[in-house]
């Protein structure tokens, strides 16, 4: 079905929800040179279209170098407020209703920045937006696999105040960075000290990596999503495992395309993947340096895979469903959708 102006305004209507999303990924350029300034932070790039411009990735790595640099301008709460503030205006827009955002606390606590001060600063702004446009969220903290399991272990402890507690909405870990060298394996330990304080767990895994990182992430990790796991096309083995075990896929199509997991978008497997029974949901990763947030990575799918108005509903329902919200939360935003849908077909 091609991308009628009606189909696009669906999918941009449709209520929804964003589960593979990192906090610093949502810095655009504007911001960060606000935050420079506002903090006295030298960054390497003469203007905001010189930062724009290095926006041309070749892998995974050469976008988290220039990544890493843009998060050094968050220093206070507000700063992770202000940040936070902006992609949740960004996700109303979208027809958001649930969000379920990553941020990698060992990216500040390394710069000094506190565990308290990251935090805070993001739950006030998910708070405000819950207030403000109903949209309910969960924060994931994320360990950055390219460090030592000795660090993640010491994060976990750090963390541990908030995890949970009345207020607080963070109730889960994952596993982001760099991929290719560093397998879930090396997390065994942490991921089983999560496990044990009954964290929810999810992890990134055959986004570059091979599936065997896949059947680790799911064997040693346990996790209950997986976040990619593009790369799972090569093994039938492991599509059968995902289809039957119900794992979903938070599938970022625009990243896969500017980090060169596919040449294009119409080389993009999603479709195929959804075709196989699995749980894939539609995310947009780091959206102020991948092109667009989350309407803009249905919009490009679309455009370019051959799906259905069905195809949608079937991910937006699969987004909810596979959120950490309670059955009852759950029972409430399907019912919505299921509302949104009846309301269009009349
Ligand atoms: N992959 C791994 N690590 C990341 C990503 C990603 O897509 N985005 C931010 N950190
Ligand atoms: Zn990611």
């Amino acid at each position: 079905m091609p991308l009628t102006p009606e189909l696009a305004r669906t999918l941009c209507a449709m209520p929804k929800a964003e589960l593979h999303l990192h906090i610093e990924g949502t810095l655009e350029p504007e911001l960060i040179f606000r935050l420079a300034e506002r903090n006295r932070v030298a960054l390497p790039y003469p203007s905001v279209q010189a930062l724009r411009d290095a926006y041309a990735f070749t892998d995974l790595q050469s976008f988290l170098d220039i990544y890493y640099a843009g998060a050094s301008v968050l220093l206070t709460e507000d700063d992770f407020y202000d940040m936070t503030r902006a992609y949740m205006q960004r996700a109303a827009a979208d027809n958001i209703r649930h969000a379920e955002i990553f941020f990698d606390p060992q990216t500040h606590t390394s710069r000094g920045v506190s565990m308290a001060t990251v935090v805070n600063g993001i739950e006030r702004a998910l708070a405000e937006a819950q207030a403000r446009d109903g949209i309910t969220s969960r924060l994931i903290l994320c360990f950055l696999r390219h460090l030592p399991e000795d660090d993640a272990l010491q994060t976990l402890e750090t963390a541990l105040p908030y995890f949970n507690s009345h207020g607080h909405r963070l109730v889960g870990v994952g596993l982001d960075s760099s991929e290719q060298g560093h397998p879930p394996n090396k997390f065994a330990r942490v991921f089983e000290r999560c496990r044990a304080l009954g964290l929810r767990i999810v992890a990134h895994a055959g986004e570059e990596g091979p599936p065997e990182y896949i059947h680790e992430a799911l064997d040693m990790l346990r996790v209950e999503r997986v976040d990619h796991g593009v790369r799972a096309i090569e093994d039938e083995a492991l599509l059968a495992r995902l289809a039957r075990e119900k794992i979903a896929l938070t599938v970022c199509p625009l990243s896969n395309v500017r980090l060169k997991v596919f040449d294009h978008m119409g080389q993009h497997t999603l479709h195929q993947l959804l075709k196989r029974g699995l749980a894939v949901t539609i995310n947009s990763d780091d959206p102020a340096y991948f092109g667009g947030y989350l309407n803009d990575n249905f919009l490009a799918t679309f455009d370019a895979l051959d799906m259905t108005l069905d195809d949608a509903y079937t991910m937006a329902r699969n987004s909810f469903e596979a959120s950490f919200i309670d059955d009852a939360e759950k029972r409430r935003l399907v019912g919505e959708l299921e509302q949104f849908r009846a309301a269009q077909a009349q």
